[in-house]
């Protein structure tokens, strides 16, 4: 029986580093499900079609095909055979991967490739829904958040460190409106699980919350 350790939070709650920091330490597959939705909101955006258009992003999907691998320990998403690792994290894709991922019909193309992640390898897997929707027999779910100010500063120094030129109160308006959407939407919205250790990074430097994390997936899994 392989361990599924769900992590679930909002924006910028450090899922990414962390998760990778502590799939690494315990020798777990990490999984970031947000770069699959990136994927098809960037489909979206090079065909000129619009990622809150239901029918059309709908028909997109039978056009797409999303395969994961794991390359030197990071994971690489291809969509259609092509490596779109770095591309889907520019800033625009963000809220079109936001946009598409309230798509019903986008969650449930997504559902078996994410299931079959975890139940072929451990994984950390990462994203809105994992505990709740994806994994909710997961041995462990954590839900990692932080104020919204300090996790719009976190995506700051991110974005500024791979030189795109962003606003500070535009990546924090941005960040409030992606979970705005990712919170209210009516399909598999981002929430705790009702069984989630709720972990707030605001007060934590990264070593201090891969130390919290590690130590919760320890206990809770007993290994
Ligand atoms: O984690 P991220 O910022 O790369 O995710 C991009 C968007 O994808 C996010 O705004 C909401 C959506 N998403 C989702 O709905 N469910 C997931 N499991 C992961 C991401």
């Amino acid at each position: 029986m392989k361990v599924a350790v769900a992590i679930d939070g909002p924006v910028g709650a450090g899922k990414s580093t962390i998760a990778r920091q502590c799939a690494k330490e315990l020798g777990f597959i990490y999984v970031d499900t947000g770069a699959l939705y990136r994927c098809i909101g960037l489909y979206c955006l090079n065909k000129g079609i619009s990622t809150t258009d239901n029918e059309n992003v709908t028909k997109a999907l039978s056009e797409i095909k999303l395969d994961i691998s794991v390359i030197d320990s990071t994971q690489h998403v291809f969509l259609n055979g092509v490596d779109v690792s770095a591309e889907i994290r520019q800033n625009e894709v963000s809220m079109a991967a936001s946009n598409v991922s309230a798509i019903p019909k986008v969650r449930e193309f997504l559902l078996d490739l994410q299931r079959g992640l975890a139940k072929s390898n451990n994984v950390i897997m990462d994203g809105r829904d994992i505990g709740t929707v994806i994994l909710p027999d997961a041995r462990v779910k954590i839900y990692l958040t932080a104020k919204p100010e300090i996790r719009a500063k976190r995506r700051y120094d991110e974005l500024i460190a791979k030189g795109q030129q962003m606003e500070y109160q535009s990546v924090l308006d941005d960040l409030n409106q992606r979970d705005y959407n990712d919170m209210h939407r009516e399909t598999a919205p981002l929430k705790a699980a009702d069984d989630a250790v709720v972990i707030d990074t605001s007060e934590l430097n990264f070593n201090e919350a891969c130390e919290v994390i590690i130590k919760t997936i320890k206990d809770r899994a007993g290994i």
